[in-house]
């Protein structure tokens, strides 16, 4: 079992509920990974989803092996049949079978190069690596997605809902550089998948990939998008339209006490790392409706509820 996407999920409602029990007693199940190696392999930086992966394995008493690969692996040719006379020192052909032989489970971290839309796309180094790994693979973000992140977010709802059908809104705001679309992607894909009255708001321009929102609704206008909100999950994107740009660096879009003010007493979501006073107001995210501390404690159950999975399966 590879857990790629949150469509590697089974039944959502189960695993979000088995992991909010986990939460409760992480050593549960601390000897079903007894004797098994994770390999942790980062080609981006990161802060939350190496420590949480590495607390949920060894929560399940996995051991980790952690792998800067962008800045201590050799560099990897992905190109099949290419003739790698130039600065690629190892294909993913080898590396994948390698690290198979050294770990039961492996974990990849490789973002968006935002460059090129249609190789971006294609998540060219997860695929290579589900394609050639020996043994289970686990997205740490790719390209596209990042599902551990989302499942962490569903647990986060499902433990702060005060009501049965939340509105919840994903709201780009403004950032000086251009980020990935991969938390917001997972993030609505999420949502399609559960019971909540679900609005996206964002500039005209920064509409997302139209295979992802689908029919999710879409307002232009962040008041309106707000109102009586119980959620507001902010994140930004780069343009996908004109692929990886930064159109808009509009700071009437960060969110703010008075924004807030326009919800029902909202709770305030993101996923982190943020810039404070770009896209998150200190107010806001210093308040008390601010879950965004728990939200990423969510990581490592979400990740611990995915490797207990993978290592029962
Ligand atoms: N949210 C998230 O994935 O954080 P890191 O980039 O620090 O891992």
């Amino acid at each position: 079992m590879n857990y790629l996407s949150i469509n590697n999920i089974d039944n959502l409602s189960e695993w979000v509920n088995e992991a909010i029990e986990i939460k409760n007693n992480p050593l549960k199940y601390q000897d079903i990974g007894k004797n098994k190696t994770i390999g942790l392999l980062f080609f981006n930086n990161s802060l939350r989803t190496r420590l949480s992966t590495q607390k949920a394995a060894m929560n399940l008493g996995m051991e980790p092996i952690v792998m800067n690969f962008g800045s201590e692996g050799w560099a990897l040719e992905f190109e099949d049949g290419t003739v790698m006379d130039q600065g690629k020192s190892e294909h993913v052909k080898e590396a994948a079978q390698v690290i198979s032989q050294f770990c039961d489970v492996i974990a990849i971290r490789a973002f968006a190069s935002l460059i090129d839309k249609e190789e971006d796309l294609a998540e060219e180094v997860l695929t290579a690596f589900a394609k050639y790994a020996t043994v289970p693979v686990v997205n740490m973000e790719s390209s596209v997605g990042h599902p551990l992140q989302a499942l962490a977010d569903a647990i986060t709802l499902e433990e702060n809902k005060t009501v049965h059908k939340p509105k919840v809104v994903l709201s780009w705001a403004p950032h000086p550089k251009a980020l990935p679309h991969a938390v917001a992607n997972s993030f609505i894909e999420m949502m399609q998948k559960q019971d909540v009255e679900f609005v996206i708001t964002h500039p005209k321009g920064y509409e997302l990939n139209p295979e992802v929102v689908k029919k999710s609704k879409v307002e232009y206008d962040q008041d309106k998008a707000f109102a009586n909100a119980d959620f507001i999950y902010t994140k930004n994107w780069s343009s996908f339209k004109d692929y990886g740009k930064v159109i808009s660096q509009d700071k009437n879009w960060m969110i703010t006490a008075d924004k807030m003010e326009k919800t029902n007493n909202a709770k305030f979501m993101h996923c982190l790392p943020v810039r404070r006073n770009v896209v998150v107001a200190d107010e806001v995210l210093d308040s008390e409706n601010s879950i965004v501390i728990e939200q990423a404690n969510n990581r490592t159950y979400a990740a611990q509820i995915v490797l207990k999975k993978i290592l029962e399966d």
